[in-house]
């Protein structure tokens, strides 16, 4: 399965999405290609520190312009799972992705001027989808606040469903200081001390959504 974390923005949590989605895959025992499409290498950099430290960790591959296409469909033929983290604002590469993926996953911050982005990445999914019949993509909301009273979350909800073909997964993310120095760190929320809860279930409930279950991680109620 080819499965892409793409937006428009920056900072919004494609590289920290990414590599949970791949990561979890091979705990899982399977053969997963991360590909970094993003100059700024954050992804690789993540496979490397778990690897100097034998820690389980995807495959991975930094390949960038015109490529991309041709290089992720030979890799799903090689691979049991394909995971792509794109470069912000990279068009050309978010066109590729749309047209080869199963599944391209967005992450928005809640707030209007990032919301709006959504209808550009809309148009491009209506495009790719009279070509790619099997692609799926969904926002998710990511880096909301905690207080949970805020009302960004609820306009950003009510503006993202509004889309044709980019749906919203219903899904939240909030800031949390768990993600912000696990990925950093070469970890995954599940491998942070101390343990966050309601971190691990927020980003795990995008990976059930986009693979189906997963086997119990550690630290989530499940796991224990
Ligand atoms: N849910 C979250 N809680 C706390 N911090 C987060 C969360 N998601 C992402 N971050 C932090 O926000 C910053 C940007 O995240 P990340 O690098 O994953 O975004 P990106 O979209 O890949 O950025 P870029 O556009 O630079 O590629 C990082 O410091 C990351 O640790
Ligand atoms: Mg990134």
């Amino acid at each position: 399965m080819i499965v892409a974390v793409a937006g428009e923005k920056g900072g919004c949590g494609k590289t920290s999405l990414a590599v949970h989605l791949s990561g979890w895959r091979a705990c899982a025992g399977r053969d997963v290609m991360l590909v970094d499409a993003d100059r700024q290498g954050s992804a690789t950099l993540w496979v490397e520190s778990r690897l100097e430290r034998e820690i389980s960790a995807p495959k991975t591959v930094r390949q960038f312009d015109r490529g991309l296409r041709r290089a992720i469909r030979d890799l799903s033929k090689r691979y049991d799972d394909v995971v792509v983290d794109i470069g912000s604002g990279d068009g050309a590469a978010i066109e590729a992705v749309l047209r080869v993926a199963h599944c391209v996953v967005i992450p928005v911050q809640p707030n209007g001027l990032d919301v709006w982005t959504i209808q550009l990445l809309d148009e491009l999914a209506s495009e790719a989808l009279e070509i790619n019949d099997d692609l799926r993509v969904f926002s998710v909301i990511n880096r909301a606040s905690t207080h949970h009273a805020g009302r960004d979350v609820s306009a950003a909800a009510e503006a993202l469903r509004t889309f044709e073909e980019v749906g919203y997964s219903e899904l939240v993310i909030r800031e949390r200081s768990s993600i912000r120095r696990a990925v950093p760190a070469g970890l995954l929320v599940d491998e942070y001390r101390p343990v966050d809860r309601k971190g691990i279930a927020e980003v795990e409930a995008i990976h059930r959504l986009v693979y189906g279950n997963l086997p119990p991680l550690s630290g989530s109620v499940a796991g224990e």
